[in-house]
């Protein structure tokens, strides 16, 4: 499918998609989150691909919604329209796992997209916030509850009220980021990543995150059961005959996604 606001391309196993309006930082217009959906949808139904990188430019992964499109936009028109809602949510939708690969800024929506990632990999030069408040609205991609789950009340409170800015070094001691790179490697550590995520099976991945994510959305015993669930059911899968025949034996498990 041709893009104009993505580059989507593959490198082996894993889809990449950058994000490509160089000249307004990335702003995440609704063409960009409607084009980012299609390619998101696109690898998660393609066989051959194991998990998919977004990322960005070195300057920005995104500086957050396109001010300039929303700003004469008004109330019915955005709830008609199911502004956000309408093209930004296919992220948590995608099976497969997506990691946010942050150089330069991700500001407002930016933060928000990379946090709707399975995690972020953050280049030394990132920068976190949720400045929405210095244009007279609060985020509206989950920016006010996902920031809160990742780094807590007291430093979620402080940027989405004062529009502070983290860096990588802050947001990795947080708990926002997995991992801070050089700049210079950031695409090379998250191809490794996509190459250790090609060997291993696609199913119990998936369901890895599933468990994960369920994390957020009850409480620990209700969690604990679906977990022991899924666990349980995973004595049915080749993969987990094969897995651990493979440790036995002494050889790399051969997995076929069954
Ligand atoms: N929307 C539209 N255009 C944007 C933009 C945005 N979010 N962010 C940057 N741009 C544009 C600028 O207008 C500028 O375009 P022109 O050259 O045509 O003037 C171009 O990108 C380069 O930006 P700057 O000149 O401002 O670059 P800088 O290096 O001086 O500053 C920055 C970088 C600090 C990121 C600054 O651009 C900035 O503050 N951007 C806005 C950040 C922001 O407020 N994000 C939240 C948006 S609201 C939101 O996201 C709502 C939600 O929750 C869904």
């Amino acid at each position: 499918m041709a893009y104009d606001m993505i580059i989507a391309e593959t490198h082996g196993p894993t889809g990449i998609i950058r994000l490509n309006r160089p000249a307004a930082l990335n702003a995440l217009c609704d063409q960009l989150m409607t084009e980012l959906g299609q390619a998101l949808r696109a690898f998660d139904a393609d066989d051959a691909i194991f998990s998919i990188i977004i990322t960005g430019s070195e300057k920005a992964f995104a500086a957050g919604a396109d001010i300039k499109e929303m700003r004469d936009r008004s109330y019915p028109h955005v709830y008609m329209h199911d502004f956000i809602g309408a093209n930004w949510e296919v992220v948590p939708t995608i099976r497969k796992p997506v990691i946010a690969a942050v150089a330069g800024f991700a500001l407002g929506g930016g933060c928000e997209l990379a946090m709707m990632c399975d995690f972020i990999l953050a280049a030394d030069n990132a920068k976190f916030g949720q400045p929405e408040i210095n244009l007279g609205i609060i985020p509206g991609a989950g920016g006010t509850q996902r920031l809160a789950r990742a780094v807590g009340k007291a430093k979620a409170m402080e940027l989405c009220l004062t529009a502070r800015m983290m860096d990588a070094a802050e947001a990795e001691r947080a708990g926002l980021v997995a991992r801070v790179v050089p700049l210079a490697e950031l695409m090379t550590e998250a191809l490794k990543v996509g190459e250790k995520l090609a060997t291993l099976s696609q199913p119990v991945t998936a369901m890895a995150k599933e468990a994960v994510n369920r994390a957020f959305e009850t409480t620990l015993a209700e969690g604990v059961k679906f977990e022991r669930r899924l666990f349980h059911g995973m004595f049915s899968l080749a993969d987990q005959k094969e897995g651990m025949s493979a440790f036995v034996e002494k050889r790399r498990a051969q997995f076929r996604h069954r």
